[in-house]
């Protein structure tokens, strides 16, 4: 039997084990500092253990990636406040949506268990999120957290990234959580301005270390290991990441503005929604997709200090495409991460709350990237609410840009 190893500190621990039936042997040997953490002997990777006591009987999530061939029975093993439990085993939970790909997001889950047992070598990983006693959605740090599943390749698309931030800011969001694998040089610098000033959190995300990630999201189309660099993976290890300490998780991609269209902010929204539907946790959002090729033909947002900024303007991009209500994969999504158990990346997969479908005129995303049309005017409509924020936006987006000596000054 495969044993997963798991560090607890005293704290949790006294709400579990009494402490004079705490053993003598001392641990743990060696904790990860990775994020993620090949099982010895498998072909399996770990990525974060969380507590997380909403199923019954199971205390233990540990986001994973398995091989979908491999089965080898699981136990956990856990070091409470310096000293080894007995194992117990896990149960092991792949996610159903997979696209075919070989390695599929899994839910490893065990009990916490009442006595001690040998030593054991293997590497350790951190337990996060066992401060069980919060509930109150008052104690939460953050309001709004947005997850930006994968950075991958070169991406260097500074403009539009530095915009979406500055957006997210002005509509109330506390914290970007980005998985970096690798990007291009300028946005590299970009992050590390985020970072520390605190608004981005950069987690490293080395899946092409371990896997060769698939830059598709069907196996049948692009091949590779794992579905779009591990995306399902991250998005499920940001909720987890993200339940004790923010309020809403928003689930979209570096290039989407979940946009309010009759709100002045997110909070306004998310109040009026939930007013409006009190046993909510999970709001989708549809998909709007404004054409990069198509530009506003007065091109008074083509400034000149943005000469030298890679990436895409999004000020510059009015014409949204017509809904196609055909298409299954057009929402994004608003949570509640302490409603939600397993999420894919436009539904969520496992919830213990309702969904609903947020009507597009009340919310939709801003979403500037290649049309999936022909370019010409007739199929696209004009949607200019971007603009009502440019007083605010253009001046913040200036300062980041100047702090990367990106930005062009006419004054020197
Ligand atoms: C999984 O097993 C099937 C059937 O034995 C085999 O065809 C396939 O190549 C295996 N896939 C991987 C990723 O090992
Ligand atoms: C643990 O690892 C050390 C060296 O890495 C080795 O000497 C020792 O025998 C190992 N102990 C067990 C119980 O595997
Ligand atoms: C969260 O929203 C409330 C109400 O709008 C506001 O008072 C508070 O400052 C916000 N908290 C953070 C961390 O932004």
């Amino acid at each position: 039997p495969l044993l997963l190893l798991f560090t607890f500190s005293d704290f949790s621990m006294q709400n579990y084990i009494p402490r004079h039936e705490w053993p003598t042997v001392t641990c743990p040997f060696l904790v990860s500092q990775q994020t993620i953490t090949p099982i010895d002997d498998t072909r399996h990777l770990l990525v974060s253990g969380y507590m997380d006591q909403r199923v019954k009987g199971l205390d233990v999530r540990i986001i994973s990636i398995f091989n979908k061939n491999a089965t080898h029975p699981m136990h956990c093993l856990f070091c409470c406040a310096g000293s080894l439990s007995t194992s117990t085993p896990a149960s092991v939970f792949p996610h159903r949506e997979n696209f075919g790909f070989p390695y599929v997001t899994t839910d490893v889950m065990c009990q916490i268990p009442q006595y001690p047992t040998k030593p054991s070598n293997h590497t350790w990983l951190p337990l996060r999120n066992r401060n069980k006693h919060l509930s109150d959605q008052e104690q939460l740090k953050f309001n709004f957290t947005v997850c930006i599943s994968n950075l991958f390749g070169d991406y260097d698309n500074v403009l539009q990234f530095v915009q979406t931030l500055e957006m997210y800011r002005l509509l109330g969001v506390d914290r970007v959580v980005i998985y970096k694998t690798s990007c291009g040089r300028n946005l590299d610098r970009v992050l590390q301005i985020y970072s520390q000033e605190g608004f981005l959190e950069v987690v490293p995300w080395p899946i092409d270390k371990y896997l060769n990630p698939s830059p598709g999201w069907l196996f049948s189309r692009s091949g590779g290991d794992v579905h779009y660099f591990g995306q399902m993976t991250t998005l499920n290890e940001c909720i987890y990441r993200s339940m004790e300490r923010s309020c809403y998780v928003l689930l979209n991609d570096m290039d989407e503005i979940i946009m309010p269209y009759q709100h002045n902010n997110l909070m306004s929204l998310m109040d009026a929604l939930q007013t409006q539907h009190p046993e909510t946790g999970v709001f989708l959002i549809e998909n709007q997709i404004f054409s990069k090729t198509i530009f506003e033909p007065s091109r008074r947002f083509h400034l000149p200090q943005w000469e030298r900024v890679p990436g895409v303007n999004i000020l510059e991009h009015i014409y949204k495409e017509k809904p196609n209500r055909r298409i299954s994969h057009r929402y994004k999504m608003i949570i509640q991460p302490r409603m939600v158990e397993q999420t894919s990346v436009h539904r969520v997969i496992k919830t213990f709350s309702n969904k609903v479908k947020v009507p597009v005129d009340i919310c939709g995303i801003i979403h500037v990237r290649d049309s999936y049309q022909e370019p010409g005017y007739k199929d696209f409509r004009m949607d200019k609410h971007l603009w009502d924020f440019q007083e605010l936006l253009i001046p913040r987006v200036d300062e980041v840009l100047k702090k990367v000596e990106l930005y062009k000054d006419y004054d020197d």
